[in-house]
């Protein structure tokens, strides 16, 4: 049996032609990784949300470029089918194009992501545009942009304001003329984003935008019940996974204390090898 070819960011818009939608999930090591492609996640987001769910930083701002690339090497190393794309961290793309281009050239070549992500709309066009000059797919992100916390003040719903769909459809639009091959739109109503999903060719990706986008994105650790500090109320758990790893070490506490781990079938003799 042939290999499955590797998901290219050209193949989203044809998927978005067709009416398939497009699961995507964060993704930031190995392990994971090989789970997430073993069912066949299309595209794995080495998101900069790493900063809270990996490192337990209170936001993305503290995210460096190195670690960018240190956790997107780990996921390619697992080689999985779908696309993996690597986030633009804070201060990576915003001084200039060359410095977006440059930050972007290092998350592919030493970081072997097959594309990039960057928030923002007409602020970002620029280095967007730079990039996919470049031979690099890019994905946008509009809506709430997370790398903005200081300025937009919190995580809260964006775009429910007089005139501000306009501003992101204006934005989104943008972006795909600068070459993006799908846009994430986070926290916004879900009209607006069925109404910038409806005037795109490229796939929108939603996370807290509804159930109209092309595809749908959510943080690994929120939907798999692992990360506690906060759980915005667009989240799904489809697991209770603190709930089940404290279970776990607790058993193995026990089995350790009473002395029943390691048995016999843990064990090695004088004859055996290993
Ligand atoms: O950093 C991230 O995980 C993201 C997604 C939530 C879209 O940007």
């Amino acid at each position: 049996m042939g290999m499955l070819p590797r998901v290219t960011a050209a193949d989203l818009a044809r998927w978005k032609k067709r009416g398939r939608r497009i699961p995507v999930l964060t993704c930031y090591d190995f392990t994971m990784a090989r789970i997430l492609d073993q069912v066949g996640v299309p595209v794995l987001l080495v998101g900069d949300s790493l900063g809270q769910v990996m490192l337990g930083h209170g936001s993305t701002l503290p995210v460096t470029l190195e670690q960018m690339i240190h956790h997107t090497r780990a996921v390619a190393r697992a080689q999985p089918r779908g696309l993996i794309v690597a986030d633009m961290p804070f201060m990576s793309f915003q001084v200039s194009a060359a410095q977006a281009l440059e930050a972007a050239g290092r998350l592919v070549k030493e970081g072997a992501a097959d594309a990039v992500k960057l928030e923002g709309g007409a602020r970002s066009a620029a280095a967007a545009r730079r990039i996919v000059s470049a031979g690099i797919p890019v994905m946008g992100h509009l809506g709430l942009t997370p790398q903005s916390i200081l300025a937009l003040g919190g995580y809260t719903l964006q775009g429910r304001r007089k005139g501000e769909a306009e501003v992101l459809l204006a934005d989104a639009r943008r972006l795909e003329a600068a070459g993006c091959f799908a846009i994430v739109l986070e926290m916004i109503p879900a009209p607006v984003a069925q109404e910038i999903t409806a005037a795109l060719t490229v796939p929108t990706i939603g996370i807290g935008a509804g159930p109209n986008c092309d595809g749908q994105v959510l943080v690994l650790h929120d939907m798999l019940g692992l990360y506690q500090e906060f759980e915005p109320r667009f989240v799904r758990r489809f697991l209770e996974g603190a709930e089940l790893v404290s279970r776990a070490v607790q058993e193995y506490m026990q089995a350790v204390e009473d002395g029943s781990f390691p048995g016999p079938e843990h064990s090695y003799g004088m004859e055996e090898r290993g």
